[in-house]
């Protein structure tokens, strides 16, 4: 096991009962505080997707915004932003999508993709797999290819070994409640 991965760990607080009852909300500002710790977090998605030709990293607002740009500039690629509705200013296409606590919906812009550019997805956590489904749509239907998706940590609650979304995903971690 990655000697980091401790740290990694306990720097997220849990809250329960958050955004609403039942919900286990996993706080990633207190990870934030801790510099060295932020770190090395970028450290281990840098080793694993330098070197692999990805030319765009695509981050999911909100929390896709703060792990996102960081592996970009450290892999030489573009950063895109797929935003919540009615944030892009241009010509987008959106991708609706189903959350724990609600509906959502991602738009990226037109033109920010080329055709076959070899693309990475990074967000916090994934849960369902609702929001990585859509965002992998938007990034197929403009043309691009998904290398992988990326994410700090997955939930159980995300049946990450049955799910057909599973091959595309790489988890720095899994945390079981
Ligand atoms: C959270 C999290 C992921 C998503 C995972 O974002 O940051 O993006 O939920 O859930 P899923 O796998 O079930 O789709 P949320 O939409 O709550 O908002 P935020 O990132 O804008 O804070
Ligand atoms: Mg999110």
């Amino acid at each position: 096991e990655d000697p980091r991965l401790k740290a990694i760990t306990s720097s997220i607080r849990v809250v329960p009962d958050f955004p609403k009852p039942g919900i286990m909300f996993n706080d990633i500002t207190t990870l934030l505080l801790q510099p060295k710790v932020f770190k090395d977090v970028i450290d281990m998605f840098v080793e694993r997707y330098k070197g692999m030709r990805i030319h765009a990293v695509a981050g999911i607002e909100a929390r896709g915004f703060i792990f996102g740009p960081p592996v970009a500039l450290a892999i030489e690629a573009k950063f895109i932003p797929l935003r919540k509705p009615k944030k892009l200013p241009g010509e987008v296409i959106s991708e609706k999508y189903v959350l724990e606590y609600g509906k959502d919906c991602l738009e990226m812009h037109v033109g920010a993709l080329e055709a076959h550019e070899r693309v990475l997805i990074i967000d916090d956590f994934v849960a369902t797999g609702g929001t990585l489904s859509a965002a992998i749509r938007l990034i197929e239907r403009a043309g691009g290819e998904v290398v992988e998706c990326a994410c700090l940590l997955g939930l159980p609650k995300f049946k990450v070994r049955t799910s057909p979304l599973f091959q595309k995903i790489s988890l720095i971690y899994i945390r079981y409640h």
